[in-house]
């Protein structure tokens, strides 16, 4: 199976990185903020984005130097419905996204304090789970985000990580939404 896919893009093309350093400074000690998607994505980004269901908030995922818990997980959409990918662009520092085979009898399901009715997650903490793929190079990857996961930050850098999401398409259809902008719209 395929774990993500690669995108070859600039950043700075796509993201405002001066409005998602900010709130990745004033949330450092966090592992996770939200931020508002207008502001965090250039306007043709966020314009083209909107009809496929983007959400108002996106994740920023915050991840220090030498943190090495992966805090295995799934991301759920509701208790039954496990949430489909997620295009993942690293603002700062690389680290490591792992995959896994979910094992039989599976984890144990969680709710974010943040947002307990629509951050959903079925944890493997602890758990010894069989590895599938590794991402490690590159700033931009469509992920899977309904079978076990989890990063760590292996680097010499602190790792923010942008997770943007649209509706569910299936894999190959969200692969040429976000190629056919990145095709047409940028040079
Ligand atoms: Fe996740």
């Amino acid at each position: 199976m395929e774990c993500y896919y690669k995108f070859d893009i600039d950043t700075t093309q796509i993201l405002n990185l001066d409005y998602i350093n900010r709130k990745a400074v004033e949330n450092s000690g966090k592992g996770m903020t939200l931020v508002i998607s207008q502001l965090a994505l250039k306007p043709s980004f966020f314009n083209y984005l909107k009809p496929y269901g983007l959400r108002d908030y996106l994740m920023l995922f915050l991840r220090r130097s030498g943190n090495l818990n992966e805090e295995t997980h799934t991301d759920y959409v509701t208790d039954e419905q496990p949430h489909h990918y997620s295009l993942n662009i690293l603002c700062q520092g690389q680290g490591t996204m792992s995959w896994f085979y979910r094992p039989e009898g599976g984890g144990q399901m969680l709710r974010h304090p943040n947002d307990p009715t629509r951050i959903i997650y079925e944890t493997f903490n602890g758990m010894e789970l069989d590895p599938i793929d590794k991402w490690t190079d590159g700033k931009i990857a469509l992920v899977r985000t309904g079978i076990p996961h989890g990063v760590r930050n292996d680097g010499t850098e602190d790792r923010v990580c942008l997770s943007i999401r649209i509706d569910d398409y299936g894999w190959e259809h969200a692969k040429e939404i976000y190629n056919n902008f990145f095709k047409t719209s940028l040079q």
